[in-house]
């Protein structure tokens, strides 16, 4: 199997010096990154940008929190204006539905017959909701989240369930399903989250802070079920009024839900690209710089799995990673090599909890605290063979920044020293 390169002499080897025009499929995050980071490296060739959705680009962070209970003016959401688009010439179009990626062509072809070539062509496609396996899945009142309408569609479902009384199910204890659950019990709705796993949050975060989170959520009333099976969701009423009512449970319990958000993870959406022939393994397999196995075409965000140096493929589902790496696809295009070197970092709110993580906490061999666990205000460094990998911070924004520039600069405080509120872990960087 070919192997991306990553080497600025063997792509400009390869590519034309004005690779225009440029289009890119998905216009979210990653996708408007790319476009402004091309017209921020002198790039004054045409833009196309295609975009599934009906709006243009927008934030999709707050879906989750503030929007959930707040709500607002969709506008409040955008990323860029359209008018800022348009004055950096960047063409959208919205409501597109590419269907084909046609390599020998050179042209990406759409649902309606419009046809976009390209000198270079970019994947931020993201990612698609993974959907729950089991009879009644698709009854009304079963809900995701992921675009602006899933959110505008729960928050509807909360309103109904603050005027009936009646609970929220969530399916899932990972960032979607507790941010859900905290804007839940913010409006006073009763909810249950039901995790398939043993703890909280498993994919990015270690024991303790998972423990933290479950005090923090059962602080406010939520009652969480770990190794959950769901085996049905339990509808009443009649043909399109059929509705969720109840989630069953292998062990024979039932959960009454007024709603259900089903948030257990998404799928990078890479359909084009396999269908194209672009090498792919649960996402669009790129280098550092962002190349697929098709030197012409790159590949940003959730949309990605990234090789590293030891082979292994890394996914990462986050607005940093988009804007790294749609900055390193920007210089691709251009015939220029702009590796990601930022450490990966996340944020989650829950109520007035704020819970950041920097690194990668994957094969850590050690954890250490720092500040206050029971007060749920303090900082986990995780370790392997005495190097820092991670630091996870809940209420406790300084040391996250600081873990970020220790991580980033590559200073890896001992854990005795981390794990000494005394020792003064600003000072490793003076030095
Ligand atoms: P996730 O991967 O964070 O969590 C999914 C959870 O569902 C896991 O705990 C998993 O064990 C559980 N699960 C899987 N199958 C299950 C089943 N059948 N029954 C019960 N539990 C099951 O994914 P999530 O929360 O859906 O988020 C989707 C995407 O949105 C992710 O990319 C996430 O990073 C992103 N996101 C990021 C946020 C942030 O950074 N603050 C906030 C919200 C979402």
């Amino acid at each position: 199997m070919r192997r991306p390169k990553c080497d600025a002499a063997h792509v400009r080897a390869n590519l034309p010096s004005v690779p225009g025009p440029i289009v890119i499929i998905g216009a979210g995050q990653a996708g408007v990154q790319i476009a402004e980071s091309l017209r921020h490296d002198k790039y004054d060739g045409s833009i196309a940008l295609l975009g599934a959705e009906a709006h243009g680009p927008y934030n999709r962070p707050p879906l989750s929190k503030k929007w959930l209970l707040e709500g607002g003016n969709p506008a409040a959401l955008a990323i860029r204006t359209l008018e800022v688009l348009e004055r950096r010439k960047i063409e959208l179009h919205t409501n597109v539905a590419v269907t084909q990626i046609d390599r020998a062509a050179q042209v990406v072809r759409c649902a309606d017959g419009r046809q976009f070539p390209y000198g270079g062509l970019a994947l931020a496609t993201g990612a698609r909701l993974r959907s729950l396996p089991v009879p009644g899945a698709g009854l009304s009142g079963v809900l995701g989240l992921r675009t602006l309408e899933d959110a505008q569609h729960i928050a509807a479902a909360l309103d109904d369930c603050v005027a009936t009384s009646a609970p929220l199910v969530v399916i899932g204890g990972g960032f979607i399903g507790l941010e859900v659950a905290a804007a839940a019990r913010k409006r006073g709705v009763a909810v249950t989250v039901l995790e398939g796993l043993e703890r909280l949050m498993s994919r990015v975060v270690a024991p303790i802070v998972s423990t933290a989170a479950a005090q923090l959520h059962r602080s406010h009333g939520v009652e969480l079920v770990f190794n959950a099976r769901v085996t049905e969701l339990v509808g009443g009423g009649e043909g399109e009024n059929r509705s969720v009512h109840a989630v069953r449970m292998a062990d024979g319990r039932e959960y009454r839900a007024g709603c259900v958000v089903v948030g257990i993870g998404v799928d990078p959406e890479d359909t084009l690209a396999q269908a194209a022939g672009l090498e792919c393994d649960r996402g669009v397999i790129v280098d550092d710089c962002a190349r697929s196995s098709d030197l012409r075409i790159v590949a940003a965000g959730d949309c990605c799995a990234r090789r590293q140096r030891d082979g292994t493929l890394l996914r990462l589902e986050s607005v940093q990673n988009a804007v790294e790496q749609g900055m390193s696809a920007a210089a691709a295009l251009l015939g220029q090599e702009r590796p990601m070197k930022a450490a990966p970092w996340f944020w989650s709110d829950q109520y007035d909890a704020r819970l950041q993580m920097v690194g990668l906490s994957q094969g850590y061999d050690e954890v250490v605290t720092r500040g206050e666990v029971a007060q749920l205000a303090f900082s986990a460094f995780y370790y392997r063979s005495g190097r820092l990998l991670a630091v996870d911070s809940l209420n406790n924004v300084p040391m996250h920044m600081l873990g970020r520039r220790l991580l980033d600069r590559g200073v890896s405080p001992t854990p005795a020293q981390a794990a000494d509120a005394n020792f003064n872990l600003q000072g490793l960087l003076a030095a």
